[in-house]
């Protein structure tokens, strides 16, 4: 499998390294309009391939497409990161017209490749893909939810005092600090709902630290976080690569499920070869619905500001 990265900052060279050391992919291409920048991340990557024992070719290029030739899935994670108290939506301006460009030079030498888009407001920038190239809902895939639900996983674990591998949560709706919709009441503990073992309002504290936490990570950190989004990009790429049906929430185009229609927003999708296999149209609660239209609208709303 060959996979292209555009973006060689910290979260594009984090999807890139993960991506190797798991090892399933022939080729990884990190590209940067910045000069000598993807070059050198590559290179430093692969004087890591003795040591972290992969196989996978890592090159890199500035801003020459025609190396990213033939990629099975292309990551686009390139645009400016938020800066502390910054929204994922205050970069729509910039960010916008970037992965528009972005996706349009990827297709031109990828025609069949499967696109997942990192770039914030991510629900917008998955949306503005399937709207400026036209591909098959299946072949866009808004990478949010898997980052969002690890840090559900990591909060939980912190609550319940127990190890991440005992624990079981999974967040939908948009990639937002609202508009995240943690199903807590689904979450467990080695199959067992959380409520067995803590408070409503512990479980309560549990959501509002997911909702926020990428702004808390970019509060400490004084931009994005980078690991925990590329080791998640990682997850759906290794997905597609052995055609595992795996589900992950992902932004995905709806039109009618969930009853929601001409968005992309975070639902649970079954991932494959062909990349979003299924969207799958789990049971909510009337409270979970209502979450999940909520936060439809305010995707909705970051989409009105696309100049399409
Ligand atoms: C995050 O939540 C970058 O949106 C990504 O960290």
């Amino acid at each position: 499998m060959k996979v292209t990265v555009v973006g060689a900052g910290a979260v594009g060279a984090s999807c890139a390294e993960y991506i190797a050391i798991k090892d399933f992919a022939s080729e990884v291409v990190i590209l940067d309009i910045k000069e000598g920048f993807a070059e050198g991340k590559a290179m430093d990557l692969m004087q890591t391939a003795s040591l972290n024992g992969f196989d996978t070719k890592i090159v890199g290029t500035t801003n020459d497409y025609s190396k990213t030739a033939g990629s099975d899935v292309c990551v686009i994670t390139s645009g400016i990161p938020r800066k502390p108290g910054m929204t994922r939506e205050e970069l729509i301006g910039i960010n916008a017209g970037i992965v528009k460009s972005v996706s349009s030079s990827l297709l031109e030498h990828s025609p069949n490749t499967i696109i997942i888009v990192v770039s914030n407001p991510m629900d917008t920038m998955a949306y503005l893909v399937h709207k400026t190239t036209g591909l098959p809902k299946n072949r866009v895939i808004g990478m949010g939810g898997a980052l969002d639900s690890a840090r559900f996983k990591y909060r939980l674990a912190e609550a319940l005092g127990a190890p991440i591998s005992d624990v079981d949560g999974m967040v939908i709706g948009g990639h937002s600090d609202k508009g995240m919709v943690p199903l807590i009441e689904k979450a467990t503990r080695n199959s067992v709902v959380v409520s067995e073992f803590i408070s409503k309002e512990r479980m309560q504290q549990v959501v509002e630290d997911t909702k926020v936490g990428g702004a808390t990570l970019t509060g400490l950190l004084g931009t994005s976080a980078w690991y925990a989004p590329g080791a998640a990009v990682s997850e759906l790429v290794k997905a597609i690569a052995l055609d595992s049906k795996k589900m992950f929430p992902c932004s995905a185009l709806l039109e009618g499920e969930y009853g929601l229609n001409d968005l992309s927003i975070g639902v649970p999708c079954v991932l494959g070869a062909n990349g979003i296999e299924k969207i799958v149209e789990i049971s909510l609660t009337d409270a979970e619905k209502a979450k999940l239209s909520e936060s439809a609208e305010g995707v909705k709303k970051t989409n009105g500001l696309l100049e399409l």
